[in-house]
């Protein structure tokens, strides 16, 4: 008898925590609305639609570029409807707010407040770039996957000049029309280590 109660014991129990679950994950207000600050309106209008303002705060302070690349991101994989003439003021709240003000400066430049490594390795290069918003290792986003990029150049003795070309100075037309932003702020140390990375996806 006792084995067969059991399991019935478990059901009932998982029973309850599933009706009491929705009640217990409420978001405390102040953290489900964008920061008030000039802008706030519009990221309250154009980024509640689909998820929280944690979606934002919860990012690591970006440069601009990452905020910038971000707005696009919503655009473009996931359809969010945001007028084209507010994409900049969008990006400058964020960047602002939530990043590392309007500079675009990488975070590297003040390593010991920020607590990050003075010698970076290309992942975090790149993810402190926000590059991978718009490049996946695997996968296109808004930019080609990184894997493709390795595989254009894999015979072409010239790939790491023309990738680090791109990644200085952005440019549009050798995957679609859609541009890449500049990265002006990356040393030429820096470029190489990602553009050497890049190149090494297999
Ligand atoms: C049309 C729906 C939609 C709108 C509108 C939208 N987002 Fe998103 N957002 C998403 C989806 C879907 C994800 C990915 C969710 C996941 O992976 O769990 C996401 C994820 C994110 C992330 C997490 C990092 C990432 O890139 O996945 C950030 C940051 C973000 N959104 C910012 C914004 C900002 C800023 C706005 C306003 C300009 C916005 N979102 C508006 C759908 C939307
Ligand atoms: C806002 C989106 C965006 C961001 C952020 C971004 N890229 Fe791109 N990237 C693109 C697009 C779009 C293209 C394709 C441009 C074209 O067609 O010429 C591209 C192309 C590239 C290429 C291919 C160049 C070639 O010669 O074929 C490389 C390499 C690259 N990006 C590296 C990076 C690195 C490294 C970073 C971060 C420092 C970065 N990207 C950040 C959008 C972005």
């Amino acid at each position: 008898m006792k084995t067969t109660f059991a399991p019935f014991a478990f059901l009932f129990s998982a029973l309850l925590v599933s009706q009491a679950a929705p009640v217990s994950i409420q978001l405390p207000l102040e953290t489900s609305v964008y920061k008030a600050a000039p802008g706030a309106d519009l990221a309250n209008a154009q980024c509640l639609t689909c998820h929280s303002a944690e979606y934002v705060s919860t990012q690591p302070p970006m440069p601009r570029a990452f905020w910038k690349g971000s707005v696009e991101k919503m655009i473009a994989k996931y359809g969010a409807p945001v007028p084209a003439e507010q994409i900049d003021p969008l990006t400058d709240y964020l960047a602002k707010t939530y990043g590392t003000g309007l500079t675009n400066a990488p975070i590297i430049s003040a390593p010991a407040a920020t607590g990050i490594p003075t010698n970076p390795t290309a992942k975090q290069l790149l993810a402190r770039s926000g590059c991978f918003n718009c490049h996946g290792v695997e996968q296109k986003i808004i930019g080609p996957s990184f894997k493709s990029v390795a595989e254009k150049y894999r015979k072409n003795a010239e790939g790491l000049i023309k990738v680090s070309h791109q990644i200085t100075h952005g440019g549009s037309g050798l995957w679609g029309s859609i541009p890449m932003p500049p990265f002006q702020q990356l040393t030429q140390e820096e470029v190489k280590i990602l553009g050497s990375w890049i190149l090494e996806q297999k």
